[in-house]
Order: C-alpha cells, then sequence, then structure tokens
C-alpha cells in the first residue's frame, strides 16, 4: 500500500474551523471506505490556543450533527509544511500564511482554499470567522464545511485516481 495521503486543515486558532473541517472530512473518509488511505490533520497560524480542546460552541453544533471534534490546538510547524500533500486553508488570511511558507515551489497545487469546493460559495471562499460573533455563526460555519470537504474530497480522489 502506498504512503497515505495527507491533509492539513488550517486557521487562525485551531480551535473553531479547522479542527471541525478535520472531523468532518475524516467523517467523510471513513464513509467512503478511505480510512487506510488518509492522514488528516489540523493546526493554527497564530498559536493563540496552544494546547486547548476545540471551541465548545464548534463541538456543541457538530455534536447536535452527529460529529465529534476532538483534538488540542498546536500551531502550524515548518515540518507540517514539507510533510503535508495538502494544506487546506480557512480563509484568504491563513492561505496567504501558507503561501509564504510554502514559498515558490507550489507548482503542485498543495495550498487550497476548502471553500473552493463549496457548490454554494458565490465567489466567497472564505469561511467566515464565527469566534467573535453569535450562535448562527456556528451552524453557517458547519454547513459551509460539510458542503465544501465533500468536494474537497471529490478532487482529492480526482487527483489520485481513487
Ligand atoms: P478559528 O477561530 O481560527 O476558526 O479557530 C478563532 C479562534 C480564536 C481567535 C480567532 C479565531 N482568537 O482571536 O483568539
Amino acid at each position: 500500500m502506498s504512503e497515505p495521503i495527507s491533509v492539513l486543515f488550517i486557521c487562525l486558532g485551531n480551535i473553531c474551523r479547522s479542527p471541525l473541517a478535520e472531523a468532518v472530512f475524516r467523517e467523510l473518509v471513513a464513509a467512503e471506505g478511505l480510512e487506510d488511505r488518509f492522514l488528516v490533520d489540523s493546526a493554527g497560524t497564530s498559536g493563540y490556543h496552544d494546547g486547548e480542546p476545540p471551541d465548545r460552541r464548534t463541538a456543541d453544533v457538530a455534536g447536535r450533527r452527529g460529529i465529534r471534534v476532538t483534538g488540542t490546538s498546536r500551531r502550524v510547524t515548518p515540518d507540517d509544511i514539507d510533510r503535508f500533500d495538502y494544506l487546506v486553508a480557512m480563509d484568504a488570511r491563513n492561505r496567504s500564511a501558507m503561501e509564504r511558507l510554502v514559498g515558490a515551489d507550489d507548482g503542485d497545487g498543495r495550498v487550497l482554499m476548502l471553500r473552493e469546493f463549496d457548490p454554494e460559495s458565490d465567489g466567497d471562499l472564505d469561511v467566515p470567522d464565527p469566534y467573535f460573533g453569535g450562535p448562527r455563526g456556528f451552524e453557517d460555519v458547519h454547513d459551509i464545511v460539510e458542503r465544501s470537504a465533500r468536494g474537497l474530497l471529490q478532487e482529492i480522489r480526482r487527483r489520485h485516481g481513487l
């Protein structure tokens, strides 16, 4: 069996959007019987919440929809940049941070934005940051992440002939 395809989801704090994307994507991978083919993780660009569990509001919304959001917040490292096949940013700010770290050698299209794969994005490629907003924001983020993660998995399967 070849090396797993590795996917790292990235947001600012690694407590709301990227741990959710990680959990949703992992669930989809499992539903398609591909868990042995993927390595999935998440990280933040900031380190503001290093060592913390996912935000309770994110976990509650996901939990009501049958998805467990787990993990411990950590900052993205240079080793991640070397190691992961795909670096999937939640918004344009995260993407710029990844592009700076990857440098000029992203000929393979490793840096993606999650919402590139949202059929309802209407051209807005940011998963909005829900942290300082109300509960509705967390529901909206969950919907966006669910739609987009499906499209991302399809695209990765296509690229790898899976
Ligand atoms: P996340 O949300 O990037 O989706 O994890 C945030 C979490 C914390 C902060 C901002 C966004 N913060 O400023 O502390």
